[in-house]
């Protein structure tokens, strides 16, 4: 009957496999047997030459994946398993990958890669061990009950992919998901010779746009994350933080972008008037929409990302642009290129998809019955309607426990509240005391029974919404939950 928060970890471990994937196999063409077995890369000789870029990221790239297979496990309740898949998880992962390579000749397999790659697992993996032996997980639940106010996991990992598709450089900064030419030229690649070749739209002369045009399609551009963030997160203080994080990474990622793209001394050259311009009527969107609900601020990402995405598909090339990001589509960043590219196409219509999401569906609040309300068909009546217990459990042993966490004071607010509120007594509210309730990684922690749901509570702040909104209202406080996957 509870809602749940679901862990991040599963959905961002795929989301890594497919980056990995995709820049270990890139650009995926040519495959072919070339008269060696898969696994002869094993016992080939090792490289003559490497460079210090190609170990950073042959070993850090791996660490995510190592770090998130093993939360990812752990947090769905196979905690045995996370060791073992966190640790060798990547390294059974990157000498497949290897082995693959073999059939691409633009590719080269290679052991040191592999253990490279191996060793960047491990690093994950063991890092997730110890996140969860120091219980940070639950440092992390806490930060997530408080400040986002959706259940969104998809959202979350939309907007968290925002920094890494400002990487991919576009003609128009922050103008991601420019892809309406190429898609058409792809469709008319791939219909050539057929009977609907005719279907494809012909190519229309774009007329080019103009400084004040480009603003604006800089300020939608970067109008939109900031929207997508408040219709996942809760307001007040914690849109305010947000904000200035999102401004900080767009600042990065647009000097990053140009960095890479043109050399460390272009970083600032992408940031022209019509650039700043864009930067400060977004900056004053975003703060004039700082109040609004989290429904509406869907619905206007929805409206502001597809006038965006109408101006940016109708501006024409840029030759010298298309020309030079040719060129570096074959440096040392060919690889990452490619991921960077899917990103930076993909990820507008990934925030349409989830702001449609959010704007179709109020957020997930599940309805209880009020106080007053009798319970349907429920013979013979409970004798108390709700029932809660506070975990007061005192460990003598040094480890972690919900009473070293506040759980008495908020024991004692609770039944203060319940009492000042009328709800104390046969027929309402009961608050009891409990042992350990063997959820000590969520705590501190209270269940409120007939329906079962379990809060990991922070302050008085917390219990007074509890009794409020879920002892007398039967509104379960969703913010609160108990991650499902969280035990002892
Ligand atoms: S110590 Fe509170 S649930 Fe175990």
């Amino acid at each position: 009957m509870a809602a749940t928060r679901r862990t991040m970890a599963a959905p961002l471990a795929l989301c890594w496999l497919v980056l990995i994937v995709y820049a270990s196999l890139y650009p995926f063409s040519g495959w072919r047997s070339q008269g060696v077995t898969p696994w002869a890369y094993l016992d080939a000789p090792w490289p003559r030459y490497w460079t210090g870029f190609d170990v950073l990221t042959n070993l850090l790239g791996y660490v995510p994946l190592g770090l998130l297979f093993a939360l990812a496990l752990a947090r769905s309740g196979h905690t045995r398993l996370a060791w073992l898949f966190g640790l060798l998880g990547p390294a059974l992962v990157s000498l497949l990958l290897e082995a693959l390579q073999s059939y691409l000749p633009l590719r080269v397999p290679s052991l040191v890669d592999a253990l490279l790659n191996a060793a960047g697992g491990a690093l994950g993996g063991g890092l997730a061990l110890s996140l969860l032996r120091r219980r940070w997980i639950r440092s992390w639940n806490r930060f997530r009950n408080a400040w986002q106010a959706e259940e969104s996991v998809g959202g979350i990992v939309v907007l968290l992919l925002w920094p890494l598709a400002l990487l991919y450089p576009t003609p128009i900064p922050y103008g991601l998901g420019q892809v309406w030419s190429r898609a058409v030229s792809a469709l008319a690649a791939w219909l050539q010779d057929t009977p609907f070749e005719d279907w494809v739209p012909e190519p229309v002369e774009a007329l080019p746009i103009g400084p004040l045009e480009q603003a604006a399609v800089v300020a939608l551009c970067l109008w939109a994350p900031a929207l997508l963030g408040y219709a996942l997160l809760r307001g007040g203080r914690h849109r305010l933080v947000f904000s200035g994080c999102w401004l900080l990474l767009a600042l990065a990622g647009g000097a990053l972008s140009s960095a890479l793209t043109w050399g460390p001394v272009h970083a600032w050259d992408g940031f022209t008037p019509p650039t700043w311009l864009g930067m400060l009527l977004a900056v004053s969107l975003a703060l004039a929409s700082l109040g609004l609900s989290q429904r509406a601020a869907a619905v206007l990402l929805l409206l502001e990302l597809g006038l965006a995405l109408g101006l940016l598909n109708g501006a024409p090339d840029i030759p010298y642009f298309v020309e030079s990001l040719e060129v570096w589509e074959q440096g040392r960043f060919s690889r990452f290129h490619g991921v960077s590219q899917w990103l930076g196409w993909l990820w507008p219509y990934a925030a349409l998809a989830i702001g449609l999401r959010l704007a179709l569906y109020p957020p997930r609040a599940l309805q209880c019955q009020r106080m007053s309300e009798p319970t349907q068909g429920a013979e013979p009546s409970s004798y108390y309607q709700r029932h809660i217990f506070f975990c007061l459990n005192q460990r003598a042993n040094g480890e972690s426990c919900c009473a070293d966490h506040g759980a008495q004071a908020a024991f004692d607010h609770c039944k203060a509240r319940v009492k000042e509120l009328g709800l104390a007594g046969p027929g309402k509210v009961r608050v009891n005391k409990a042992g350990c309730l063997d959820r000590c990684a969520g705590g501190p922690i209270a269940v409120v029974y007939p329906e079962a749901v379990w809060y990991s509570f922070v302050d008085t702040s917390d219990i007074d919404e509890i009794v409020e909104s879920h002892l007398r209202d039967g509104r379960v406080v969703e913010r609160l939950l108990t991650p499902p996957d969280v035990g002892r």
